[in-house]
């Protein structure tokens, strides 16, 4: 039988998540029009800037001090790297030349994301198992929060960074030799 949304604990919530946005990259992929494209990628990342606030602001903390603290750590940079391409993919479209390869890229750090969360037995998720955290307690809080981040990102508040700061990297958009013409922004 399958769990209702309510019914989840913790981890079938994060693991939801993952399969959900696995699924829209897989639709990414299959899609032909530039329309739909968007449609999914924003998609995507709404999803995903959902995601990294619940396991941040309460999965992560939860198990800071109980499970192994490096892989949390990494846990937060990558976060922060996807986030990065979040923000540019939201801010952009279809029409430009690295659009797809950066959907493309998201799609590949965040395969990384699940496989380090869910990997057995050294995978963050059954670290926290083992460690015996209140599942459904953070479920609980976990529901709650979602449904305050959905309406804060539908209304087109960007991803935050905590561990870096992206912005600071002068970028030419281009693939010529930078100093060339290229356009820093
Ligand atoms: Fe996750």
């Amino acid at each position: 039988m399958t769990q209702t949304y309510e019914e989840m604990d913790a981890i079938a919530m994060l693991k939801a998540d993952h399969r959900k946005v696995e699924d829209i990259f897989e639709q990414f992929e299959k899609a032909t029009s530039k329309a739909k494209k968007q449609q999914l990628a924003e998609q995507a990342c709404l999803e995903l800037k959902v995601h990294t606030i619940l396991e941040e602001e309460i999965f992560y903390p939860a198990c800071r001090g109980q499970i192994e603290e490096d892989l949390l750590n990494e846990a937060y940079v990558e976060h922060d790297s996807a986030k990065q391409l979040i923000n540019e993919i939201e801010a952009g479209g279809p029409e430009e030349d690295f659009y797809d390869a950066k959907v493309k890229v998201l799609s590949e750090m965040i395969e990384h994301h699940v496989k380090e969360e869910e990997m057995r037995s050294e995978g963050m998720f059954s670290q926290a198992r083992s460690a015996g955290l209140d599942m459904d307690k953070l479920a609980d809080d976990m529901r709650a929060r979602k449904r305050t981040a959905m309406e804060e990102f539908q209304a087109g508040k960007p991803a935050e960074t905590r561990t870096m700061e992206g912005d600071n990297v002068a970028s030419a958009l281009t693939d010529k030799p930078i100093g060339e013409g290229a356009v820093q922004r």
